[in-house]
């Protein structure tokens, strides 16, 4: 059983956890703020009943080897190295090291009140645990998130984005995206962001299957709009991840998709150049949310 698990259920059977983590907040000037902080850790502790529940299911167990054989595949591991194990590698001096491995969640949605985005966070812990991940390497936004999520995401240990990145992260190191049921803008614009045969290797999404994607879109929208994703994939790699009937609000139609090195690297070199931004003014049913213009971004207008 993982650590995180059964650190859970310890917590769970003696209160003294709760207790400390109530003894860390300042004491509420107004019975608002109290009842707040109550749900924030009502929340917190429905949360790890549901990642106690789910890692007992078969679907968890087939994720989590998924998973596996990404932390271990040759693009994830430093160059030159060969023995690795989950995230850990060899160094030059022949000890075990561990390759820095990050994480971003956008689009988890609301958790405090959809059950399909709980399980979803759920998941998340699960797969942070299993792959040794930490925490705070964890990012995750969403605008819809209110800030009594904000306060559970930070209480679990996770990093809270405060700025909408539109899903334009570069992946410096190998990077998890776990992007469950978003806008294809979403996926769009950060295989755009990472549109090299340097940067998309790092780059593992959890999230909608392209393939599935392409399916359900007209060809004249996915290569206007998602050109990113209209040419990916034909070569990512996508592997369908397991969905129980019972969850399949939750966890229906998603892949671990990948980009491997040996089949960008096969591609012609004209694949990489004229990769403008993507822009989507004329998307009248956008699925993401773009971030708020700042005035001095404003085109200038004159004075008549
Ligand atoms: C279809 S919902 C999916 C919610 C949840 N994952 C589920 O499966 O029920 C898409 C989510 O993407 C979020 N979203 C929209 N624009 C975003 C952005 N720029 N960055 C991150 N998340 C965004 C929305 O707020 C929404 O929660």
């Amino acid at each position: 059983m993982s650590d995180l698990v059964e650190e859970w259920r310890v917590v769970r059977r003696g209160k003294g956890a709760s207790r400390q983590f109530k003894s860390k907040k300042k004491s509420p000037s107004s019975a608002a703020c109290l009842e707040e902080q109550l749900d924030v850790e009502k929340l917190i502790r429905r949360i790890k009943d549901t990642v106690s529940e789910l890692s007992a299911e078969e679907v968890w167990k087939q994720w989590k080897d998924q998973l596996l054989l990404t932390t271990s595949s040759p693009d994830w591991r430093p160059s030159g190295n060969s023995e690795t194990d989950g995230n850990h590698y060899k160094n030059a001096e022949g000890r075990t090291a561990r390759q820095h491995v990050e994480c971003v969640c956008y689009g988890l949605g609301t958790f405090s009140s959809c059950v399909s985005a709980r399980y979803q966070l759920a998941m998340l812990l699960l797969l942070l645990d299993a792959g040794r991940i930490p925490l705070k390497d964890c990012s995750v936004y969403d605008p819809a998130f209110s800030s009594a999520e904000r306060d559970v995401l930070r209480g679990l240990g996770l990093t809270v984005l405060t700025e909408n990145e539109e899903g334009k992260r570069l992946a410096t190191k190998p990077t998890l995206f776990y992007l469950m049921h978003c806008g294809k803008a979403l996926y769009n614009n950060l295989l755009w962001k990472n549109w090299s045969p340097r940067c998309l290797p790092l780059v593992t999404i959890i999230g909608n299957c392209f393939s599935g994607i392409r399916e359900r879109t007209i060809e004249r929208e996915m290569r206007q709009d998602y050109n990113y994703i209209s040419k990916a994939v034909d070569w990512c790699e996508e592997r369908l991840l397991p969905c129980p009937t019972r969850l399949i609000d939750v966890f229906s139609d998603t892949a671990v998709i990948t980009f491997p090195s040996d089949r960008l690297n096969k591609l012609p070199q004209s694949t990489w150049t004229e990769s403008p931004e993507p822009q989507y003014h004329h998307c009248s049913d956008l699925e993401i949310i773009l971030k708020q213009k700042s005035i001095s971004d404003a085109p200038e207008t004159e004075d008549r």
